[in-house]
This record gives structure tokens, C-alpha cells and sequence, in this order.
């Protein structure tokens, strides 16, 4: 398995090799976010690469919108693209290492990113910066990829049996409003620690 580490990321940053990169922010995740009525509430998107998420959630008035990513390109372009949103809530940092709490994380492409062998270590991490009420809400992929990944997938008895070990589960199932080039391999989650 190749190391999948800032090295790797940035360099399929700079080599334009993003294929996961949808362009603007993921329908399912703005549906939710439309939905929240405390726009002060803590939110993390880990592994944001160019975050449309975070740049809707901001523009909608979320101002505890936090984004994390282990490679500093995308995190450099989104800064100068959006210069009004605070440093202090972007994280160069492997996800792993960052401390913090948060009401809500979401999930766009970034379980599929990390080597499956760290899933627990992912449920472990997420429960630790998950607000006792807060949630983990978004988007894994529910095929497997013929290719060696990332992106790594799984399906949906697998994900029950990993994230029931760690999670309460409020959905875990088939997503009903994926983008048009994902729909059918979207699995929608929302999860919290009790
Ligand atoms: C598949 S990309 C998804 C990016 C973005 N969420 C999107 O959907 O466009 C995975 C992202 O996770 C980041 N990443 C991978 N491992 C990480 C880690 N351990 N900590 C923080 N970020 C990580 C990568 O740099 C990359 O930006």
C-alpha cells in the first residue's frame, strides 16, 4: 500500500489528479445544512480539500465553520478564494492529531480517502470531537472500486457493523438525493455519539 500522506495529497493537487472533486457543494450536505435553524453551531469538515461545503455553510451565516486538511494546497486556494472567512478555522493538520469539539462533522469524500485499515481509528477520533449531542452526517461510498484506492468503498452491512460498534445511527442507507454522476453509490449517515 502506498503511503497516503501529505506528500500524496498535495501531489494529486498539484498534478490536477482530483477526480473526486465534484466542483461545487455536495446536494445531500446542503439539504441537510438547510435544514439546521442554530447557525452559531461548531462544524467540521475534515479532509475539506476546496471545501464547497464550508464556503456554502458560511455563506449561509454558519460562523463556527471549520475546515481541516492534511494537504495545504486546497486549503491555501480556498483561503484566497474566500478572504473573508477566519483563519483560525482552518486546520493544516492530519486529522488524527487534531483536538477539538464540535456539534456537527461532515462527511464528503474523506472516509473513502484514508487506508480502510484506520476505520476504527476514524469512528474513535470522530467520537472524540463530537459535542456529547453533536452528529457526524454526510456521504460514503456504498460500492466497491475495482482499483486499488483511494477511494476505498464498502457497503452498507459493513458500515452497520462498524459504525454500530461506536454510533448511535439515525441513518445509514441508500442516498435518495446524490448528484446525478454519484447516484445509486451514495450511502447518506447520520450518526451521533448517543
Ligand atoms: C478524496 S479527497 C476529498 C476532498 C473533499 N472533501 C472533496 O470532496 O472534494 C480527500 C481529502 O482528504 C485529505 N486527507 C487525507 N488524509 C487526511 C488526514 N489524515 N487528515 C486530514 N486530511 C486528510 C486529502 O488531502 C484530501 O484533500
Amino acid at each position: 500500500m502506498i503511503k497516503l500522506d501529505e506528500d500524496f495529497w498535495t501531489e494529486r493537487y498539484r498534478q490536477g489528479y482530483t477526480g473526486w472533486d465534484i466542483g461545487y457543494p455536495s446536494t445531500p450536505i446542503v439539504q441537510y445544512l438547510d435544514q439546521i435553524q442554530n447557525k452559531n453551531c461548531r462544524i467540521l469538515i475534515p479532509g475539506a480539500g476546496n471545501a464547497y461545503e464550508a464556503a456554502y455553510a458560511w455563506d449561509q451565516g454558519f460562523v463556527g465553520t471549520h475546515i481541516l486538511d492534511i494537504s495545504k494546497d486546497p486549503l491555501t486556494k480556498f483561503s484566497t478564494n474566500h478572504p473573508n472567512f477566519p483563519q483560525a478555522q482552518i486546520f493544516h493538520q492530519d486529522f488524527f492529531q487534531h483536538q477539538g469539539k464540535y456539534d456537527l462533522i461532515v462527511e464528503q469524500t474523506f472516509f473513502c480517502a484514508l487506508d480502510p485499515a484506520l476505520r476504527e481509528a476514524y469512528c474513535q477520533k470522530m467520537l472524540e470531537l463530537l459535542q456529547p449531542s453533536g452528529r457526524l452526517v454526510g456521504l460514503l461510498f456504498g460500492v466497491q472500486f475495482s482499483k486499488q484506492g483511494p477511494p476505498f468503498g464498502g457497503s452498507l452491512e459493513e458500515y452497520q457493523s462498524l459504525f454500530s460498534k461506536y454510533f448511535k445511527i439515525h441513518k445509514l442507507e441508500l442516498c435518495i438525493n446524490s448528484i446525478a454522476p454519484r447516484r445509486g453509490t451514495e450511502i447518506f449517515i447520520n450518526l451521533s455519539a448517543q
